[in-house]
């Protein structure tokens, strides 16, 4: 499986590529590829002092600035386009790769609208290909635990939760002053459908409404944007899920956000509950120094869980955590789907049945993510007005 990952940032720094070259250290992958806007952006993730150290034995990825579209028409068919670019380009990345009959991985969220998702899986559905959101909580253990024991009725059914995540101050000064903008998105929008999700995925119910409330705030650059929001999802079974976001948890607090989910339920006779505390996984640490920059802290309670190097005797060190299972998990079946020799109803039928497993969030079983955003984007518009959500 050759992969070609588009996008050099934040994300392709922290999971993205750290997980394909694990797989391509395990023989999985056979080359990488990595484009993006510039080259200084690429040689510094070439060089990021993490990946160094875990990687001396894997090839260093190729670098690129041609433009996607060419290299993507370039590719042998039935490879892996991975897409970590900025949520508004995700739709063309995805369709152009799909075009050129290729598989494809999309961070989160897949698109921003429900007909974008439809059209995407049309195509993929015509062309027997696989498209796969990186919803990295489906591969949290915890989110395992709480939906087998909903599926075999433990919890009865779903009544009242509440969400956050809180990413901290300094993002305020990051990068997202130039995009994250009223015009343009929210808080709910950009993390706040982790939680959605996660809901879903534990539940299998559907959301039917949003209210969208939202504070504007400043960034240092003047620009302003919805940086605290509060939403209220109803679900098809009257259930209703509160989600708080904002960038805004103290950047000298412990851990790097704050973040995590309750639910209420109930049977006829009794009442169940669920706590997932997702910011304090039980670590924590107080280092010799004083530390500063990036919300770092010399206290500090750090997640074992979504993304970290283990030394397990080298060469380097090996990515563990939900996600680099996440990345493994789909490019997996990728590879899976292009091992043998189907016909198109036997790729179809492997896919259909990814589709109803729900695991794995594909246009077909997780487009009531897009519904939810853009409904919660007119919400925000008037003032947190109770907006329906498109059935999907
Ligand atoms: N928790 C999560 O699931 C999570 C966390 C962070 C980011 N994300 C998602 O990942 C995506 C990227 O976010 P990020 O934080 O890495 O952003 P970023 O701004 O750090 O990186 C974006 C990259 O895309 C590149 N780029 C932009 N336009 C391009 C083009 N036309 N061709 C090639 N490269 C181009 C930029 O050069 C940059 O390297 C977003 O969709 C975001 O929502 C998800």
């Amino acid at each position: 499986m050759q992969v070609l990952l588009l996008g050099g940032g934040m994300i392709a720094q922290d999971q993205l590529l750290p997980s394909l070259y694990q797989l391509q250290r395990q023989g999985r992958v056979e080359s990488i590829e990595v484009c993006s806007l510039a080259m200084d952006i690429l040689e510094a993730l070439a060089a990021h002092p993490k990946i160094v150290r875990a990687f001396p034995d894997v090839p260093p990825f190729k670098p690129t600035v041609t433009p996607y579209p060419e290299l993507i028409a370039a590719m042998p068919p039935r490879q892996l386009v991975v897409v970590g670019l900025p949520d508004q380009l995700h739709y063309n990345a995805v369709m152009c790769a799909l075009k050129h009959d290729q598989n494809v991985l999309c961070v989160k969220p897949l698109v921003l609208t429900v007909k974008q998702a439809e059209e995407i899986e049309e195509e993929a559905r015509g062309r027997g290909l696989l498209v796969a959101t990186e919803y990295h909580k489906r591969f949290d253990d915890r989110s395992h635990m709480a939906r087998q024991r909903y599926r075999t009725g433990q919890f009865g059914e779903f009544k009242l939760g509440t969400a956050s995540l809180f990413e901290k101050w300094y993002y305020r000064h990051s990068n997202f002053q130039n995009w994250f903008t009223t015009d343009a998105t929210d808080a709910f929008t950009y993390i706040g459908c982790h939680y959605v999700d996660l809901v879903h995925f534990i539940t299998g119910l559907k959301p039917v409404s949003v209210s969208l409330y939202g504070l504007k705030d400043q960034f240092p650059n003047g620009k302003t944007g919805y940086l605290w929001t509060d939403a209220r999802v109803i679900w098809e079974n009257g259930a209703a899920l509160n989600v708080q976001n904002a960038l805004g948890f103290p950047d000298a607090a412990p851990g790097s956000n704050t973040q995590g989910l309750t639910m209420y339920g109930a049977t006829g006779e009794a009442g169940s509950w669920i706590e997932h505390n997702d910011r304090y996984r039980g670590i924590s640490y107080s280092i010799v120094e004083p530390v500063s920059g990036g919300g770092q802290t010399q206290y500090s309670e750090p997640s074992p869980d979504y993304f970290t190097y283990v030394d397990h005797g080298g060469p380097g060190l090996v990515p563990v955590g939900y996600g680099y299972r996440s990345v493994a998990y789909i490019v997996e079946r990728a590879i899976e789907l292009e091992t043998g020799d189907r016909d198109l109803n036997g790729r179809r039928a492997l896919l259909k049945q990814w589709d109803d497993a729900g695991i794995m969030a594909t246009p077909a079983n997780s487009s009531f993510n897009e519904a939810v955003i853009e409904a919660a984007r007119a919400s925000i518009a008037q003032d947190g007005a109770t907006v329906k959500i498109a059935s999907v």
